[in-house]
């Protein structure tokens, strides 16, 4: 498939077929997440997992860790992922300043090998995310970022209407001329 058009396939659903992602398939994400590039090759990120039949009692504290709006739908999704980040470079100690953007092109490349195989993923900022540090014992060292569902997209009409509306309304993008330049900006 052409790699544009994949890129544009991806999308961010709330609606999700009653599929398991299969461990292959899992661990084909996860690599992807592995490759990405980071500042000195510090790989900041961190992601923990939870399959809803494999891990249900995981799964649902990730959920709890949700805002309501978020919970309402990413409940369908066979996978929940928090990410996060590590703060400091480890072979220096100093601090990560680009630490989200690097975690930020795994989640990319995540994205784009999930696409591959059908499998969407939908990143969340709404979340708590002093709750998650405590109900997962997750350490200073590491920052969380997002939460993800992730699963085979699908079923929007199972949703409560305000979701469903959202669903289908037209996804919009700046034009390149908004983003990309080849001048330097003008003097105010
Ligand atoms: C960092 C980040 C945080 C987001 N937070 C939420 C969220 O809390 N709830 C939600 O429903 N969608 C959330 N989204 C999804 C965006 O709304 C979505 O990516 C955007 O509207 C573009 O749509 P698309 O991904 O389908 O192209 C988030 C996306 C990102 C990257």
């Amino acid at each position: 498939m052409d790699m544009l058009e994949l890129i544009k396939e991806r999308r961010s659903p709330r609606g999700f077929f009653e599929k398991q992602i299969s461990e292959e398939d899992l661990n084909k994400i996860f690599d992807a997440a592995r490759w990405a590039a980071s500042s000195y090759n510090g790989q900041p990120w961190r992601f923990i997992y939870a399959d809803k039949e494999k891990n249900p009692e995981l799964y649902a504290t990730l959920l709890d860790i949700m805002v309501e709006f978020n919970q309402a739908w990413a409940k369908a999704a066979p996978v929940l992922m928090i990410t996060m980040t590590t703060v400091k470079y480890e072979h220096s100690g100093e601090d990560y300043k680009h630490a989200w953007h690097d975690l930020g092109l795994a989640v990319g490349t995540m994205s784009v090998m999930a696409q591959s195989l059908g499998i969407s993923l939908h990143q969340m900022g709404g979340f708590d995310a002093l709750k998650a540090r405590e109900v997962l014992n997750i350490p200073d060292r590491l920052e969380p970022v997002t939460m993800i569902a992730m699963g085979y997209g699908g079923l929007p009409g199972n949703l409560p209407l305000d979701i469903y509306k959202m669903e289908i309304i037209p996804r919009v993008r700046k034009e390149i001329e908004e983003i990309a330049f080849n001048k330097p900006f003008g003097k105010i």
